[in-house]
């Protein structure tokens, strides 16, 4: 039976009072905003049924919160995870409405957070809820481990992981963070990226100097940041780093085979999704392929010099490149950080001195699609949506998925409920409402096909 209309409704207000706590992980000045988004969670599972629930912490960063239902010996132990932080909002000029201040326009609810990941985690907490209020008990154990700096590098729970805690022990790992490949297609996604993100630090002259005066004499950090970046990645798109393709595993037949069946219409994708005049990447290799099963190398900010409003003729004595690599399976971050870091000091121009300073890692995972865990997913998305559920990988990382198989043996299901057009990490994030209260009847409905 699905949960009732009143049911929903209540979970879609709750869920607004959520959305309004701006628990945005990377920014200290909102730690206390992302504790009680924490605290905010715990209750509501508390409220929920679990029967017991806490904030764990791990160093200096965001509590994670665990709850437990362990009511159905004998049965298999389900641990849903999910993150209840966000990214930043900046442009904030662009946002049609404040975003934290939820607001429903047609089917779909714009804010921070909607659909990565608090949204998401809603339906999560809502569906034991819905069970527990309907039944007065679950038909499987159920564990949650929620976290509060996913989106900040996931250091707290990489450690607790880790540790390979016994309250943690679980037989699958359930997690809607990712999205559906479209409108009405359920979706399970087989496969995420990894991540290494850092910084290229460029050290030139002592200090900032008069361009007109030493410009042709003194050499320059933005130019270095530049000549460096561009002998990582050619105009192709081939990243350059030696070595860096050599574990790069292709998609099996089948897995290719699948994405076949998917509709895409790559015109349609550059105009509605990109939004640019021309899509770029590696010759030879699909869209498909080029954001799912393919590394990358991407700059996302550089710093340095005079970037004020008018003219300042400066060189300067410094400059930081933001980047980021993309891995897939079989990479390993560790052996791709001294790849980088090599090629970094090989491409540095005379006259500067530059090093790739790392913030965070995390390797790629694929999903053993056999596991009867992904089937009654799979069959519990049908039923609900009413149409067969497909399977595709993502360009994405969570990075937890992989610390789960390696340090503790358990695999995940990723059953998301986004849309790609949900503006994740960008201005006018929504979620699809009626992906909220299916998702709420799916993730139940997979609870009750496991016990
Ligand atoms: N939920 C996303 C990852 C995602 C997005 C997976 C879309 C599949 C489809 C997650 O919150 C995220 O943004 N992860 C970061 C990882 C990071 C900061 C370590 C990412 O992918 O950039
Ligand atoms: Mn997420
Ligand atoms: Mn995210």
């Amino acid at each position: 039976m699905p949960a009732s209309e009143g049911f929903k409704n209540r979970a879609l207000e709750e869920l607004i009072e959520w959305l309004r706590i701006p628990s945005v992980s990377s920014l200290p000045e909102h730690k206390a905003d992302v504790e009680r988004a924490g605290e905010y969670v715990r209750a509501a599972l508390d409220k929920a049924g679990m029967t017991r629930t806490e904030l764990i912490r791990r160093g200096q960063g965001h509590p994670m919160v665990y709850a437990e239902w362990l009511g159905a010996p004998g049965k298999p132990t389900v641990l849903f995870y999910g993150h209840y932080d966000v990214q930043p909002t900046d442009p904030l000029d662009e946002w049609k409405s404040p975003p934290f201040e939820p607001e429903i326009r047609g089917n779909d609810i714009f804010a921070r957070g909607t659909s990565d990941d608090k949204g998401q985690t809603w339906i999560l907490v809502k569906a034991v809820q819905w069970m527990i209020e309907r039944d007065g008990r679950l038909p499987v154990n159920v564990k949650f481990i929620l976290e509060g700096e996913e989106e900040a590098g996931g250091e707290a729970i990489t450690a607790y992981v880790g540790e390979k805690p016994a309250r943690l022990a679980a037989d699958v790992v359930v997690i809607c963070d990712t999205e559906m490949f479209a409108p009405e297609m359920p979706t399970i996604c087989t496969g995420l990226r990894g991540i290494v993100y850092g910084e290229i630090h460029v050290e030139g002259p002592r200090q900032d100097l008069h361009s007109g005066v030493y410009g042709g004499a003194a050499p320059n950090p933005l130019m270095a940041i530049a000549e460096i970046l561009t002998a990582l990645k050619d105009r192709d798109g081939r990243i350059l780093v030696p070595g860096f393709y050599d574990r790069v595993v292709k998609p099996s037949a089948d897995e290719q085979a699948a994405w076949a069946t998917l509709p895409f219409n790559e015109a349609e994708y550059l105009e509605k999704e990109v939004g640019s005049t021309s899509l770029t990447g590696e010759p030879g290799f699909s869209v498909f392929e080029r954001t799912w099963s393919r590394p990358t190398f991407e700059v996302h900010g550089i710093k340095g010099g005079f970037t004020g409003e008018g003219a300042k003729t400066v060189i300067p004595a410094r400059a930081v490149a933001k980047v980021s690599m993309r891995l897939v399976a079989d990479q390993d971050p560790d052996e791709a950080v001294g790849q980088a870091a090599t090629a970094i000091e090989a491409a540095c121009p005379k006259g500067v001195k530059a090093k790739f300073v790392l913030l965070h890692d995390a390797g790629p995972s694929l999903v053993d699609t056999s596991n009867r865990f992904v089937q009654a997913s799979a069959s519990a998305m049908e039923e609900v949506f009413g149409r067969k559920t497909v399977y595709m990988r993502s360009g994405g990382s969570i990075p937890i998925v992989g610390t789960f198989l390696e340090n503790m043996g358990i695999p995940s299901v990723l059953m998301g409920f986004g849309l790609p057009d949900d503006n994740i990490h960008s201005p006018n994030e929504k979620f699809h409402l009626p992906n909220f209260f299916r998702g709420i009847d799916a993730v139940a409905r997979f609870l009750e096909k496991l016990g």
